[in-house]
């Protein structure tokens, strides 16, 4: 039984505080850290900051207290591996449904280092104790970020996040080596000499480029310059993140220097994906563009991933509405949207019972928590999103599923992960 939990600040990739909790059963421990992210959605389960001077108003003092004063007294005495039944118990104690009394990141930070700390109890890996009574699933298939734009770069490009997808893998230590191949050639097309170019939040390369077209063309000539067959061997998926240039007062997208409407936006979105290897487009519109959404899933959702972000926020009632309307066809997972592992988890299964695909996902400010590599394969969620092949916290995720790959002999989801098109 859970016999203590603490809580402290830390930071994370970006410099920032955030939430470490952890949690005591007897001998048994586990520590969890709660990321965060930049580009955030408004129906995210609610962040608690500080506010006021320290750290520019990101503190997170009051959040570790509720984690201390409020949550602790709650979930001391539960048996560790009763993760729904202590989830179930944190969601009241703070009494709202988006989290926002006592805050999402102090809620979800003792539910992650419960999940560890029941993994630490029994001696099993996380990816099994995650897993459902059937058992842990596949190896994922990462879809890998090589060029940075949006509110991650601070750079002219809009869109954020321009990925590779090594759909010619048969393992997943062969993606991550096809993907590095692809990463270091784009790498070498911007770079001037000696100088290597500039990383972006989640270590994508930051391309001398505001066009998106020309992001494109880049990664594209980065594919085959590593050897690759674009489409066949390496496809592209992009993260739009389209909410953060919607102008909802005009009702307009302003992207890079135009002002699209909704019908000039969905047009755009289906000229590159006619014009490249485009395998999954995420968050192509903004994030209450409902209509926009189930248009553009009418021309393009039976032969791309139509993946969710801030559309769906890992909400179980914003995904049955989306699947109602035909929105979108795979869902972006991410525990602190949802605030808890049970949540998540909830999430993950609608989704696939809808034929959805659901891609597990980091944020844009993480720490070495590697949490989300063993939810990926607990859950046989299929693919992942990090980030880039750099940066530490990005890594600290890719290696333990490295040591997952190496200790469990599971198969790898490889291509038929993405929606079968
Ligand atoms: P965020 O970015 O963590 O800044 O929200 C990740 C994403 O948009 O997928
Ligand atoms: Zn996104």
């Amino acid at each position: 039984d859970i016999t203590a939990v603490d809580a402290w600040e830390v930071l994370d990739s970006r410099g920032n505080p955030t939430v470490r909790v952890r949690v005591d059963a007897g001998d048994a421990t586990g520590q969890f850290t709660v990321p965060a992210g930049a580009s955030t959605g408004a129906h995210e389960a609610v962040e608690r900051r500080d506010g006021g001077d320290r750290y520019g108003g990101r503190g997170v003092r009051e959040a570790c207290a509720a984690v201390r004063d409020d949550l602790a007294p709650v979930v001391v005495g539960w048996s560790v591996t009763d993760q729904v039944g202590v989830d179930e118990a944190l969601v009241d104690c703070d009494g709202t449904e988006n989290l926002s009394t006592l805050g999402a990141n102090a809620v979800l930070g003792v539910s992650g280092a419960v999940a560890h700390a029941a993994a630490d109890a029994t001696d099993r890996p996380l990816y099994d104790v995650l897993a459902p009574d059937s058992g842990p699933g596949a190896m994922p298939m990462p879809m890998i970020n090589v060029l940075s734009g949006g509110l991650h770069a601070a750079a002219d490009l809009p869109i954020q996040d321009f990925l590779a997808v090594p759909v010619g893998a048969d393992t997943y230590p062969e993606a991550l080596e096809t993907v590095w191949e692809v990463r270091r050639a784009a790498g070498a097309r911007i770079g001037s000499g000696e100088h290597p170019p500039p990383v972006a939040d989640e270590g994508g390369f930051i391309p001398p480029v505001a066009d998106a077209d020309a992001a494109f063309e880049l990664l594209v000539d980065a594919i085959r310059d590593a050897g690759y067959d674009p489409g066949r061997e390496v496809a592209i998926a992009v993260d739009v993140a389209a909410t953060h240039f919607y102008d909802a007062d005009r009702d307009r997208y302003d992207l890079a220097g135009e002002t699209l409407d909704r019908a000039a936006m969905i047009d755009r979105v289906v000229e590159w994906v006619d014009a490249y290897p485009v395998r999954s487009v995420e968050d192509p519109l903004a994030e209450d563009d409902w209509t926009g959404w189930e248009r553009l899933a009418d021309r393009i959702g039976d032969r791309v991933q139509l993946l969710g972000d801030d559309l769906l926020a890992t909400n179980a009632g914003r995904l049955d509405r989306a699947v109602d309307a035909g929105a979108a066809n795979a869902a972006l997972i991410k525990p602190n949207q949802a605030g808890t592992i049970t949540r998540t988890r909830r999430v993950v299964d609608a989704a696939q019972a809808a034929d959805w695909a659901p891609v597990v996902s980091a944020r844009s400010g993480e720490t070495c928590d590697a949490t989300i590599a063993d939810l990926a394969v607990g859950l046989d969620a299929g693919q992942i999103k990090i980030g880039s092949l750099a940066r530490s916290e990005r890594l600290a995720k890719y290696n333990r599923l490295l040591g997952i790959d190496r200790a469990y002999d599971g198969d790898f989801a490889g291509c038929d992960a993405l929606a079968p098109w």
